[in-house]
């Protein structure tokens, strides 16, 4: 048995089978391309050359950090949401009752009430502070550095540096200097790495070593999906990624505007954002790009599921089952006559058949629909799925013909903020934001 994706339910509504042929075509220049990238190193996420050097960094520093009860991430977007999956999925004590071992706090927003409200209960000599951001100048990230650095220089005095870990790029940024000018730790965020596709570095790593995840176990799940794109031993078109890659454009060119990423392993929720992130930011771009949609089941059947299955027919679905997620306790046996037919079934029962009635009622409204059935919940196996993920918002990009690995258009909302704040060098949005701050308002009090 091993990991699988079902494609019987692929092709339905206004998407024929043979809509892949225009990208199915593409094969030999997307693997030629694929060749050269890895070749030239700018594809981190699919030839992991930072692995030998975060084996010999990583682990020196967890004796330390997990003497500590509590690690408090600063970070946002790709810096903080892979971390946060790991957590839910492979470490969800502390999201439940009476949880006693290690918490990962991740500050990737800036509200001044949670960010309080970590500061003034955690306790400075039972934290340790990471600040990650692959650029090192992120400014939710840095000033939320700013603040946690007083916090712990306060309580700690000189001590406070060990107390900080930065995560960033080995040689630029604001948090490289830092590094380098305190003393500070700190892991490599490597070059092409970005942070979206940085969850499987130090970027995501470290939180899961300092949780006692088999955080080698997500590598190796990493490598087992990326090695045959890697060493170009194996042809593209039979990697499942580039499958994928090919249905997405073809379920765009056929009019559909949205992926739902329906996902029925419930401890591995918090994968939806994580997706979504990645194929949003990558693919958004240039008027293009099917909008992601994250759900979970079966909590979602009572909410977004009756848009998705009756409301406009733009929807393509990716839906992740897996085969072995706990059967749980058995329901008792003294159920009431009109219940009687649920005495003794294990309650895991339940999720398996919802998941697979929600599959075929989507089927049935004609949403296009991959199912990726995991063998298992293990970190090696989701590990194989973000690699999967990873690998085919890739080459969806690129046969998009757009670069899925920028994200130029988030860049204007954070130079105008910046602006507004007073930071030099921003004339042109000064300007702007003038201009929008004096235009006339339609505005209706209730
Ligand atoms: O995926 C991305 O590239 C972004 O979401 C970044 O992760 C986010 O903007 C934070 O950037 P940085 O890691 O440089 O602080």
């Amino acid at each position: 048995m091993s990991h699988s994706i079902e494609w019987s339910q692929a092709y339905t509504g206004r998407l024929s089978p043979d809509a892949t042929a225009p990208f199915t075509a593409r094969a030999s220049e997307l693997a030629q391309r694929l060749q050269r990238e890895c070749a030239a190193g700018t594809l981190p996420f699919l030839t992991f050359p930072f692995v030998p050097a975060l084996r010999e960094s990583l682990p020196p520093l967890l004796p330390r950090i997990r003497s500590r009860k509590h690690m408090l991430v600063l970070g946002i977007g790709g810096s903080a949401l892979g971390a946060r999956a790991i957590q839910r999925a492979f470490a969800p004590g502390q999201d439940g009752p009476g949880h006693d071992g290690p918490c990962l706090w991740i500050a990737d927003n800036v509200s001044p009430t949670i960010f309080e409200s970590w500061l003034s209960s955690l306790s400075p000599s039972d934290t340790t502070v990471v600040c990650i951001s692959k650029s090192g100048g992120t400014i939710e990230t840095v000033t939320q550095y700013f603040l946690a650095r007083r916090w712990l220089r306060e309580a700690l005095g000189s001590r406070w540096t060990d107390h900080m870990i930065v995560v960033t790029d080995i040689a630029k940024g604001f948090l490289r200097q830092e590094a380098q000018q305190h003393g500070l730790d700190s892991l490599e965020v490597p070059d092409h790495l970005g942070g979206r596709y940085s969850a499987l570095s130090a970027v995501g790593l470290l939180p899961a070593a300092f949780l006692g995840i088999d955080w080698e176990a997500l590598l190796n799940g990493a490598a087992d999906v990326a090695r045959p794109l890697a060493d170009g031993n194996t042809p593209l078109e039979s990697h499942p990624a580039f499958r994928l890659a090919c249905w997405a454009n073809a379920l765009e060119a056929a009019g559909y505007s949205q992926l739902i990423f329906f996902c029925y392993i419930p401890l591995w929720a918090t994968y939806g954002p994580w997706f979504a992130q990645l194929w949003a930011e990558s693919l958004g771009k240039e008027g293009k790009g099917l909008q992601p949609v994250p759900a979970v089941g079966v909590t979602d059947q009572h909410s977004v599921n009756q848009m998705f299955l009756d409301g406009r027919r733009d929807k393509g679905c990716i839906f992740v089952t897996c085969a072995d997620d706990g059967p749980g306790r058995n329901l008792p046996d003294d159920l009431p006559e009109n219940w009687a037919w649920l005495r003794g079934k294990p309650f895991g029962d339940l999720l398996t058949a919802e998941a697979l009635g929600t599959r075929m009622a989507l089927g049935s409204s004609q949403v296009p629909l991959v199912n990726l059935h995991m063998e298992n919940t293990g970190p090696r196996a989701a590990g194989a799925m973000m690699a999967l993920l990873e690998a085919a918002t890739l080459l969806t990009g690129w046969l998009m013909n757009i670069n899925p690995l920028d994200q130029p258009a988030v860049e204007l909302g954070k130079r105008i903020a910046n602006s507004r704040l007073g930071a030099p060098g921003y004339a042109e949005e000064s300007a702007a934001l003038a201009s929008f701050l004096s235009r006339s308002r339609d505005v209706q009090s209730f």
